[in-house]
């Protein structure tokens, strides 16, 4: 689940969890992509469950199956397309099953889907989940289902979302949805549509009640958290000038973390994703001024060569970027950041891609995700520019940067050993059930063996002795 992304080649995630002794229905639920879907899914199986559904993990078993998909590149489509051929049988055997694809291609695809894909009864966007119970009526009647309306307002915010097999420990909660940034490579505005900020009052309820419920640490979602503004509602496109919106403005993303660290003391709070040309001093004073937000900060650059940042419409340099980074650094000493790369983008130099490797060397990230430029359909760069780099040269390029990525991990991982960290138990290790694994404030994975009365939950001293390139070996020391 902490995963920023699930790889595209995989197949999604599903989750379950019995919600209703009541319910008789049957939902198998799978989620693609990114953590706003995950946390989508959440809400999805909420809605569901006051409609007579629980759900599962044996899609044998199922009455509806819903895939929340993701269309960010050509192969996580891919893999969605490769997952419904593998429900065919399975709807032979059982013709009253409801198969539905919710989340980005549902949006981006809309009729086409019911077209091309007979299997899929129910087609659903992002904002139109609360549609669903009215949708799956008509697909009982036998008639296929579709809404794809995007929304200037919805944000879900009074819906308390069903936290699908976690650890009990750590959730997710949405503030933004939609995006007003017109990246030039990028689907998210097309298919999640205008940004919108959520009430803060349900955000603090929302965390206040995953404290009582024993959660110990928040990740606040959105697709540019920084952009995050309440002023009771609606698009910030809305308004006719900035003036006028300032007037109204209440509340802007630094005040809302400083908000929540203050209702939730105990809470640990990351947050997801930042976007640099929004993302202010502010933010790092208030990380800087409460013990309980995490010293990390995602964010994604995507190239470091201005040329190509101007063409990806990124709306800052590679100066601007780095002066950030800086500016964290002295507010927070021992922050970490991330990264997004996008190799290989339309009209991509060798000598750009140098600059994306001598930026990363400069800012020593502690951990990337790299991403082969792939085009996608309507967006401003497949309307303009040419996708011009040859498959073989991206590869070369992207293996470039991951190989040095690994690098500064390995580096910026070593840098943590001899130290004591505070890691919160967030679960058992995959490769040794007598240890346990969870993260210190920068956001490193640590695995360190159980001690008697530990459980999941704790925060621990941990002394960390040793490291492999994604992961720190500790010792309880309390
Ligand atoms: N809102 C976030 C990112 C959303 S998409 C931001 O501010 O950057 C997640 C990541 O997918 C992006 O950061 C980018 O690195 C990658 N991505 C988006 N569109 C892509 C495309 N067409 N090809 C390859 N990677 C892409
Ligand atoms: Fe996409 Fe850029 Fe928004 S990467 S999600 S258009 S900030």
């Amino acid at each position: 689940m902490q995963e920023k992304y699930i790889d595209e080649n995989k197949q999604g995630e599903a989750f379950a969890i019995a919600e209703k002794p009541q319910n008789t229905k049957k939902l198998f639920l799978e989620s693609y992509g990114c953590q706003m879907n995950f946390s989508d899914s959440e809400i999805v199986a909420s809605i569901l469950n006051e409609q007579g559904y629980n759900t599962t993990l044996k899609q044998e078993e199922a009455d509806l199956i819903l895939l929340n998909t993701c269309s960010i590149r050509e192969k996580a489509e891919q893999t969605v397309r490769m997952r419904l051929s593998q429900f065919k049988n399975l709807k032979k055997e059982k013709p009253n099953l409801t198969v539905g694809v919710l989340g980005c291609m549902a949006e981006r695809l809309k009729t086409k889907f019911l077209e091309e894909e007979q299997l899929v009864d129910l087609v659903v966007g992002p904002d139109a989940y609360r549609d669903l119970p009215n949708l799956l009526k008509e697909t009982e009647g036998g008639r296929d289902a579709i809404n794809v309306i995007l929304s200037k307002e919805e944000t879900y915010a009074d819906i308390n979302p069903v936290r699908l097999g976690g650890n009990g420990v750590t959730a997710f909660v949405t503030i933004t949805r939609g995006c007003d940034n017109m990246c030039t490579f990028c689907v998210v505005p097309f298919t999640r549509g205008r940004e919108r900020s959520r009430d803060p009052h349900s955000i603090i309820q929302e965390c206040k009640e995953l404290w009582e419920n024993g959660y110990k640490e928040i990740t606040l979602l959105g697709q540019n958290v920084d952009s995050y503004l309440w002023y009771g509602g609606g698009a910030k496109k809305d308004f006719k000038n900035a003036t006028e919106m300032q007037k109204l403005t209440a509340i802007n993303f630094s005040q809302l973390l400083d908000m929540v660290a203050v209702a939730v003391p105990k809470m640990r709070i990351r947050f997801s994703t930042s976007n640099p040309h929004e993302m202010t001093e502010e933010v790092f004073k208030v990380i800087a001024k409460h013990e309980n937000i995490c010293k990390y900060v995602h964010l994604p650059v995507q190239s470091g060569s201005d040329r190509i940042l101007e063409k990806m419409n990124r709306q800052h340099t590679r100066q601007e970027y780095l002066d950030l980074i800086k500016k964290g650094k002295e507010i927070v000493p021992d922050i970490s950041f991330s990264q997004d790369m996008i190799i290989g983008f339309c009209g991509e130099t060798e000598e750009d891609h140098q600059l994306t490797l001598s930026l990363m060397k400069e800012v020593e990230y502690d951990y990337g995700y790299m991403f082969a430029y792939s085009e996608r359909p309507g967006t401003p760069a497949h309307k303009k520019m040419e996708d011009d780099v040859p498959a073989d040269v991206k590869q070369r390029r992207l293996a470039e940067v991951i190989a040095l990525q690994g690098e500064l991990s390995r580096k910026r991982m070593a840098s943590y050993v001899g130290k004591v960290h505070e890691i919160l138990i967030e679960g058992i290790s995959k490769k040794n059930e007598n240890q346990w694994k969870g993260r210190n404030s920068q956001n490193a994975v640590c695995v360190f063996d159980k001690l008697e009365g530990q459980k999941l939950g704790d925060i621990v001293s941990v002394f960390v002795h040793g490291n492999t390139q994604g992961t720190l070996l500790g010792e309880t020391i309390s």
